[in-house]
């Protein structure tokens, strides 16, 4: 078994909701955590104040900013033990009117940049001698929606990325993945979404703390679990 207590990890897109329950549940098992943003300053600096991090910022749809972002997080702490690739693109596109920019948008940050992601800590974790990773996929990475078929490809994407970089970085760095089902914030609920949540066995939607004490399980169990994908859905990927 593995301590987090210590242990550098950087959480993009740390700023709010999923972001941000990961950061702060990982703090609290005594991580000392990189905060990554890039538009959200204001609210990733809470995030940073609240978990005792600190806080960086970095447009992930470009290579040489993820370069940079992980030269800055080496030079702030030391070293690097953990990442968590969390940040993410989603919105319906119809697939009759989806552009070039509309596919790159997607496809730049939730797929390109949680490669180049893990190729820049990995180069860190290995020169500290090994460490873990954990990407967020999504459940339409798994299952398709018709209104996010960019989407669901960007996360079938990161799912066979875990899966490779799992057997590439072995023994040295672990790499799994969570499948989120619906993870709700606020009150107001889209139709579409409400109807998922009515379609989830355990007949509610998940909280965002609930994939935080996933990652958690990932990042401090057992280092022989490496290239899975924890489906954190309420079950509704047995559908
Ligand atoms: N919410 C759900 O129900 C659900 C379901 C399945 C999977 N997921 C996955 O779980 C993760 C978190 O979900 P969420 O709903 O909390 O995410 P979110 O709020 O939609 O996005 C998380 C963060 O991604 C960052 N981001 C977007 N474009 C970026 C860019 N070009 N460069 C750097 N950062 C960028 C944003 O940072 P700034 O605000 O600082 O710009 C944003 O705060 C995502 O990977 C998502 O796909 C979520």
């Amino acid at each position: 078994m593995h301590t987090l207590e210590g242990k550098v990890v950087a959480v993009t897109g740390a700023a709010k909701r999923i972001g941000r329950c990961i950061a702060l549940h990982l703090a609290s098992r005594g991580a000392k955590i990189a905060v990554h943003y890039n538009t959200s300053k204001t609210d990733a600096l809470a995030t940073a104040d609240a978990c005792g991090g600190r806080a960086f910022r970095a447009d992930l749809a470009n290579v040489a900013e993820i370069r940079r972002l992980f030269g800055e997080i080496e030079t702030a702490f030391g070293r690097l033990d953990c990442l968590v690739n969390n940040a993410a693109v989603f919105r319906a596109i119809d697939p009759l009117e989806a552009s070039e920019r509309d596919w790159d948008a997607i496809h730049s940050v939730n797929l390109k940049a949680t490669f180049f992601c893990c190729q820049q800590a990995a180069k860190i974790m290995l020169r500290g001698g090994g460490g873990r990773i954990v990407n967020i996929a999504s459940l339409g990475g798994l299952r398709p929606w018709a209104k996010h078929v960019p989407y669901c490809t960007s996360k079938a994407g990161v799912v066979m990325l875990t899966h490779g970089l799992a057997k590439a970085l072995a023994p040295d760095i672990t790499v799994n993945g969570i499948a989120p089902g619906v993870i709700h914030f606020g009150d107001q609920m889209p139709h579409e979404i409400a109807r998922l949540v009515r379609s989830t066995p355990m007949g509610r939607h998940g909280t965002g703390e609930e994939i935080a004490a996933a990652v958690g399980m990932l990042l401090e169990g057992p280092a022989f679990v490496t290239g899975q994908i924890v489906a954190v859905d309420g079950g509704l990927s047995l559908k």
